[in-house]
């Protein structure tokens, strides 16, 4: 559910009393082309964002106990409800509308692979009791540009809802329980409850006393000023692993550090979200308070060989902007790998083997 950053912190404390570790090579397995000749596949040597993520590939397999718990998932054709708070830039509206709208393929013609969709794949094995998968047919439904802040440049878990209760009344949105997701985007200047220090973004459901309904919704925020470091990683990585260490940030795909490092944490949220959507369907653990949920278990890789160091084997454009996944308009996207319930393991359609 939340972006683990304990985790995180505890790798850096490691990192930090063992730089030499980390003093070299910067990328492993470079080699050219795979047929496309601008790119060419590395695998950036770069500390983990979470510990949780390296977990799988150094054998603690033992962490990774997901069940099924007999809630809903979005099975239904998906309708996402954009609420856009503060101050966007059309342009990065535009890339991330394009991310979501490159998960179905129903209404365009497909991106070559890998590709989102493809990607969305993995999240739509997932099923509910009656075998119902998730939905691979994805539309944005609505879209409410919240300019003025209407509840303040700081919030909450709590104020979030009433972001969300502001924009389903003036919209209006069409309540969709069963359908919808309400997916919540905060401008660079907002600051929310726990950003940076414990999460990136979160899901949840509202609360009929808050909103009137019990609408499934995701908040993530853009860490571009904030803590790109932390949100934004692998396109910004912590002051002291900068020079000299050999260990330097990616570039993002589309150079827009906080919204190319949002589209993977959006991409994590949509994913939960739809398998998890009233937080008693899919998730890992005892705890249904703290649940280790489908992308929570692969954070920080992005491709095949990640894991104790590296991050995957993703692209590289003749530009070095770095991607895995390709979308619609030609767009390319950096987006972490989802917990396949098939394989059992972390799963992209990058992958290699
Ligand atoms: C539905 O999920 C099952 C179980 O994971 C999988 O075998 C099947 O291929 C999925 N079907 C679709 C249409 O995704």
């Amino acid at each position: 559910m939340l972006i683990h950053l304990l985790f995180f912190f505890f790798y850096l404390a490691l990192a930090q009393s063992s730089s030499a570790l980390s003093a070299q090579s910067t990328s492993l397995n470079v080699h050219s082309s795979n047929g496309d000749n601008d790119n060419y596949i590395f695998n950036p040597h770069l500390p983990p964002k979470s510990l949780s993520a390296s977990k799988k590939f150094e054998g603690s397999s033992d962490l990774v106990n997901l069940r099924y718990h007999m809630g809903p998932v979005l099975s239904s054709p998906i309708n996402i409800y954009l609420i856009w708070y503060g101050n966007w830039a059309p342009a990065q509206q535009l890339l991330i509308k394009d991310f979501i709208l490159s998960i179905s393929t129903f209404n365009h013609r497909a991106a070559p692979s890998p590709s989102v969709s493809e990607w969305w794949r993995t999240v739509s094995l997932y099923t509910d009791q009656t075998g119902g998968n998730i939905s691979q047919s994805i539309l944005i439904s609505g879209e409410y540009h919240d300019h003025l802040y209407s509840h303040g440049k700081h919030l909450t878990r709590l104020t979030i809802q009433d972001v969300i209760a502001t924009a389903v009344r003036s919209k209006p949105f069409a309540v969709d329980h069963k359908k919808g997701i309400y997916l919540v985007l905060t401008a660079t200047d907002v600051t929310m409850q726990d950003f940076c220090r414990a999460v990136c973004g979160f899901h949840y459901f509202t609360f009929p006393s808050m909103v009137g309904y019990t609408l499934p919704y995701a908040w993530v925020g853009n860490s571009g000023k904030q803590c790109p470091e932390v949100c934004a990683y692998p396109f910004a990585v912590p002051g002291y692993m900068g020079k000299g260490s050999g260990i330097g940030p990616l570039r993002p795909p589309n150079d827009d550090v906080g919204v190319d490092g949002m589209i993977s944490v959006i991409a994590h949220e949509l994913a939960e979200v739809s398998s998890n959507p009233l937080v008693n369907a899919w998730y890992a653990g005892e705890d249904p308070t703290a649940p280790t949920e489908i992308g929570d278990l692969c954070e920080g890789l992005y491709g095949t060989g990640g894991g104790g160091g590296y991050i995957g084997q993703v692209m590289k454009d003749k530009n070095g902007r770095t991607y895995n996944l390709k979308g619609r308009r030609g767009r390319r996207f950096l987006v972490q790998w989802i917990w396949s319930p098939v394989l059992k393991a972390c799963a992209g359609p990058n992958a290699l083997d």
